[in-house]
């Protein structure tokens, strides 16, 4: 095998308008809503940290500057803490800081996903890096997956689980092949597929591995869906060079839209060893009402 530099760098793209979260982030990023008691954005910077990469990049936009704040520290929260003996908080604090390095990039204009990606061109540099969105929690190790699958190959790697007909217009959507060798490759690529054409139904969710040729891509492509920059179509120029998918099936959890981040609030709070019981008693007592 290649010794391969490992990939320590993750792009967080968190600058997006957030239209289907109004009126909730008119005044504050939807990367910052709560999923039971940690921001949304907080979850993924951990699943980067857990896969090995210890050097974030955000990008942030206009209105985002809590997300700048939960993760710098607080001095006087921290103070206030210590004088009240309040230890476990402190720790809590504490740990969101000293997790990650994390670095800052402006978006100047909501160009589209492959656009915030382009912005990160430069602290990245000339190696192989993950991009992150931070709209989409994972509780499996997908990540590590495709970091294997990256070193194995050298070349980009997509996040890839089945959806419905209905359900797959609302992503990227990847054909692909199996090599035989145990590797999936994409063969087709297409951003938001109108109803009945997609060509397979696997959707691209939100994890990339990204090599530094994706950067020359996106300063090529055209607009795309929606009139925005889209990755999708930049990764496809790709597939000539050889693009992998890494296929999942569950541990998936969206937060972009109202109904799906309810459910991923109840999901991760049945989840917790200190809330579930009681939660779960509620929800029957709720709906047995
Ligand atoms: C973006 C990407 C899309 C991908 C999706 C994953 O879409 O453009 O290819 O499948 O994230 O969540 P968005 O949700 O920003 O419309």
């Amino acid at each position: 095998m290649i010794e391969r530099k490992p990939v320590t760098k993750a792009v967080l793209p968190a600058a997006g308008l957030s239209t289907r979260h109004l009126p909730a982030a008119k005044a504050q990023p939807k990367a910052m809503f709560p999923v039971v008691d940690k921001p949304a954005i907080q979850y993924v910077v951990e699943e980067a940290v857990d896969a090995g990469l210890d050097d974030i990049l955000i990008v942030t936009g206009r209105g985002t500057r809590a997300i700048e704040d939960h993760f710098d520290r607080a001095v006087e929260l921290e103070v206030a803490l210590e004088a009240k003996g309040k230890h476990d908080e402190l720790k809590l604090v504490r740990e969101i800081t000293d997790m990650a390095t994390i670095h800052y990039v402006r978006q100047r204009e909501a160009k589209g996903l492959g656009h915030a990606i382009l912005t990160a061109k430069q602290h990245v540099g000339d190696e192989a890096f993950a991009v992150l969105l931070p709209d989409d929690l994972l509780t499996t190790p997908v990540l590590r997956g495709m970091l294997e699958v990256h070193e194995r190959t050298g070349r980009p790697v997509l996040a890839l689980m089945e959806m419905s007909p209905e359900e797959i217009t609302s992503y990227g959507c990847a054909a692909v092949e199996e090599t035989g060798d145990g590797l999936v490759r994409v063969t087709g690529l297409v951003e938001k597929p109108a109803m009945g054409t997609a060509p397979s139904n696997l959707a691209v969710l939100g994890r990339y591995v990204l090599t530094p040729d994706v950067f020359p891509a996106i300063e090529d492509v055209a607009p795309g869906v929606g009139g925005e920059i889209q990755i999708t179509d930049a990764i496809a120029q790709l597939i000539g060079g050889g693009v992998y998918g890494f296929r999942f099936t569950h541990g998936r959890y969206d937060t972009g839209n109202k109904l799906d981040y309810l459910k991923t609030n109840v999901e991760y709070a049945l989840a917790r060893d200190d809330l579930g019981p009681q939660f779960r008693a509620f929800l029957r007592e709720v709906l047995d009402r």
